[in-house]
């Protein structure tokens, strides 16, 4: 499909995308979508930034008057540091994925925690906080879901992590009732669950598969992969298999997007089943 951009004029607003890399990002086609679907005089720009050149960087973005960026690797915990305002929700994380420009001073915040959670309240609208989740890994993206299940409710937040340490030092940060679990006993911590999400790049094109029997895993339990390359990961895959919901990581990215457009151009953009093909796409 084809959605055609408006040109731009002297008083266009720009945004973008700092990270190292960034080539192969989405999120320029994404908020180039809602560009054109809105017809806004407005661009998206994918902006290759190096670690060494991150301050100067930020600076010049400033300077030049956009209206902010989104943030990737590897720059996501750095840039906290250069920011004159860090929201809570972005404090508790500890990164930040969009950074709001104005009057010259860098606003950060973080809505990775807010894209998991919208997704997976369109994806699993039966789901709810009143059982205990399981949550894979301890990196950023861990760090966001963690801190979206606790805020929803959940009773008990099961987290395990090939390394320990890095698991213990997440709940000693961010608190409320996290149980740290051996990775050994990921298949057993499944038992009377009613999440389970994987935020490990297990799984992930080029990366080794994510070994879980799913056997203890209830039957009503919501699966979500934040994964998404593939798209139907072998978790999603032997999910769906034994009747569970499947949550692929296409959605939070979408969501997570929202409020970013929103803040940036004014509308709050709909997520849709024509946009997440447009996305997928490569043409
Ligand atoms: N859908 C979305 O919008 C979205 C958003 C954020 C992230 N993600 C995806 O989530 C995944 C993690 O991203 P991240 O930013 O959190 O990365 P990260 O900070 O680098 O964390 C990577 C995680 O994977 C674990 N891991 C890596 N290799 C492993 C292995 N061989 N065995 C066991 N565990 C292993 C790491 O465990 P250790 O601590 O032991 O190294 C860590 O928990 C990626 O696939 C990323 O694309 C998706």
């Amino acid at each position: 499909m084809t959605v055609s951009a408006r040109p731009l004029t002297g008083k266009a607003r720009v945004a973008g995308l700092i990270g190292w890399p960034v080539s192969h990002s989405r999120s320029p086609r994404l908020h180039g979508y809602w560009l054109a679907e809105h017809g806004i005089d407005g661009a998206y720009v994918p902006l290759p930034v190096q670690p060494e050149n991150l301050e100067r960087a930020l600076r010049g973005l400033t300077a030049a008057g956009l209206a902010g960026v989104n943030v990737t690797i590897p720059h996501k915990q750095s840039v906290l540091a250069l920011c004159d305002k860090v929201d809570d929700v972005a404090r508790r994380i500890g990164a930040a994925n969009v950074l709001i420009f104005e009057d010259g001073r860098i606003g950060a915040t973080n809505t990775d925690s807010y894209g998991f959670m919208e997704n997976l309240k369109a994806a699993a609208p039966a789901w709810s906080a009143t059982a205990p989740a399981v949550l894979l890994g301890a990196g950023g993206g861990a760090r966001a879901v963690a801190v979206g299940l606790l805020d929803a409710g959940v009773p008990e937040l099961r987290l395990i992590n090939r390394s320990r340490a890095r698991a213990e030092q997440l709940a000693a940060d961010i608190g409320g009732p996290i149980t740290v679990v051996a990775w050994e006993e990921r298949s057993t911590a499944l038992a009377g669950a009613g999440l389970l999400a994987n935020s490990t790049s297990l799984g992930m094109s080029g990366q080794p598969p994510l070994e879980l029997p799913l056997d203890d895993l209830p039957g009503t339990a919501v699966v979500c992969d934040l994964v998404y390359s593939p798209l139907e990961t072998a978790l999603l895959k032997a999910a769906r298999a034994r009747g569970a919901v499947g949550v692929d990581g296409l959605g939070m990215l979408l969501h997570q997007a929202r409020p970013c457009f929103a803040v940036w151009f004014g509308p709050d953009p709909a997520v849709t089943d024509t946009l997440r093909r447009f996305v997928l796409a490569d043409d």
